[in-house]
């Protein structure tokens, strides 16, 4: 069993390796104007892979530096080295991607092949056809009491594009609180904006304060990110918590608010989404992003939208149409069916939405039961992000593993000893937390669950 244990631990770190060393190849860079110089690699060259390496040495390599200041995706990171344990022959359970484990519904899918059938396989107009963006104004009205003109929507290719570019730049700041989504201050960075992470605590149930805000605004202060229901956390804004934000930004003239709201169909009552559009004089200041990924189960579709008032929307569009263009006509004439399902999704949301939760009460009540794990039940999405903060650190240790010095180690070792791989909550700006993604069959998450216990037991892991 030990040889088993070790020759397994062996080839996780090999495959890990190998991720980084791929992934080191593809973003490794010089300082600008360096030119790179590449090694030899052995006498068994040929001439014309000589002459090739000798051409490469010549071109400089060096990146723009905001791309360069770019850091990879630890949630990408994880998924792409559970996938490859995992075609490498470990029974590695996967809790680390941001994806629904259900198919997309059947009506959705029939739509899309019947667009495929039918020739929607021209270029989409730029900001999306015009059937699509009449459709998703209907629904931000009936859904979200939000009043928008198609000219105020943009499809795109995902739901994280072009805005922030669209609206800051060198010079101004974006506040961001933490927990948040790994891109958010990747893309503040890659506009040319400074990041300024403001930490909120699990006992403030990770939502950002009017207080704290307030403590933080400057004149160079240009957008807020909210995102509500969370990810990492599954936290969900009241609308009195939104409203003490607005009063806030109100205060500020210069001030907009990019509202993430692509799990809004992932709510468990008693908790209700708002929209912080919605909330007096919000309108104006507001850049709503929202998509079909998360909650009608569409993440390889490639679809999502932003709701902005016309000048950001514009300038959205504009840099879209220099970049990706619009978005898949196929998915686009599949999402009018998703949204045809009915209110918040009809009842194949529904379906989806009940069974989350009966994870995520399964998910949290397993986690109660081992010592030093500390959760507050999440509202929202279908992530838990417990604090472990209580397992790691001086003195923490694991049996054949060794020292566990923080959350990225624990999630090491987890993935090493149990091979259940999750996200440190350092992917997210908060070290002291892991984030499990509970988007797994029930089957999935039990024996998970047995694993992660098995492994924090205190016969073998020793608490600081
Ligand atoms: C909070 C949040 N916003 C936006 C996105 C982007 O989703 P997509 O690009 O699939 O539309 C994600 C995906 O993980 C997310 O978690």
């Amino acid at each position: 069993m030990a040889a088993v244990v070790a020759s397994s631990t062996l080839r996780v770190r090999a495959l890990a390796l190998a991720a980084r060393r791929s992934r080191v190849a593809a973003s490794d860079h010089g300082a600008p104007g360096h030119l790179r110089r590449v090694a030899a690699v052995g006498p068994v060259r040929s001439v014309r892979s000589r002459r090739a390496l000798s051409a490469r040495a010549e071109v400089d390599q060096s990146l723009n530096p905001r791309v360069a200041a770019l850091r990879p995706s630890k949630t990408m990171a994880l998924t792409d080295l559970a996938r490859a344990m995992k075609e490498s022959g470990l029974p590695v359970i996967g809790l680390a991607a941001g994806e629904p484990d259900f198919d997309t519904p059947a009506a959705i899918v029939e739509a899309g092949r019947d667009a495929i059938t039918r020739g929607f396989t021209r270029y989409s107009p730029n900001t999306g056809t015009e059937a699509l963006r009449k459709a998703v104004c209907e629904k931000l009205k009936e859904e979200n009491g939000l009043v928008y003109a198609p000219e105020e929507i943009v499809l795109s290719n995902g739901a994280k594009q072009s805005s922030v570019m669209a609206t800051t730049g060198p010079g101004d700041e974006v506040i961001i609180p933490a927990p948040y989504w790994v891109s958010y201050p990747e893309m503040v960075r890659l506009s040319g904006a400074d990041p300024v992470i403001v930490q909120t605590t699990s006992d403030e149930g990770f939502l950002l304060t009017a207080e704290k805000l307030k403590a933080v605004l400057k004149p160079s202060s240009r957008l807020l990110i909210l995102c509500s229901p969370s990810n990492p956390s599954g936290a969900v804004y009241s609308r009195e918590a939104l409203e003490a934000i607005a009063d806030v930004v109100r205060t500020h003239p210069r001030l907009l608010v990019l509202a993430d709201e692509i799990y809004e169909h992932i709510t468990y009552a008693p908790a209700t989404h708002v929209s912080f559009a919605g909330l007096p004089g919000m309108m104006e200041r507001t850049l709503t992003v929202n998509g079909f990924s998360k909650a009608f189960a569409m993440t390889g579709w490639r679809l999502g939208y932003l709701a902005a008032p016309r000048a950001f929307a514009k300038a959205t569009a504009t840099i879209q149409g220099q970049i990706t263009s619009g978005p898949s006509s196929i998915s686009q004439q599949a999402a009018i069916a998703a949204l045809g399902l009915g209110l918040n999704g009809g009842a194949p949301v529904a379906a989806m939405k009940k069974a989350f939760e009966t994870r995520r009460d399964f998910v949290a009540a397993r986690l109660s039961n081992i010592p030093g794990v500390k959760l507050d039940v999440p509202a929202g999405a279908f992530y838990v992000f417990p604090d472990v903060s209580a397992l790691v650190g001086d003195g923490a240790s694991a049996e054949g593993f060794g020292p566990v010095a923080d959350g990225d180690e624990l999630c090491r070792y987890l993935l090493e000893k149990a091979q259940v791989a999750l996200v440190p909550g350092s992917a997210f700006g908060n070290p002291e937390c892991v984030r499990i993604s509970y988007a797994a069959s029930d089957d999935t998450l039990k024996e998970a669950l047995d694993r992660i216990e098995k492994a924090l037991n205190p016969e073998v892991y020793t608490r600081p």
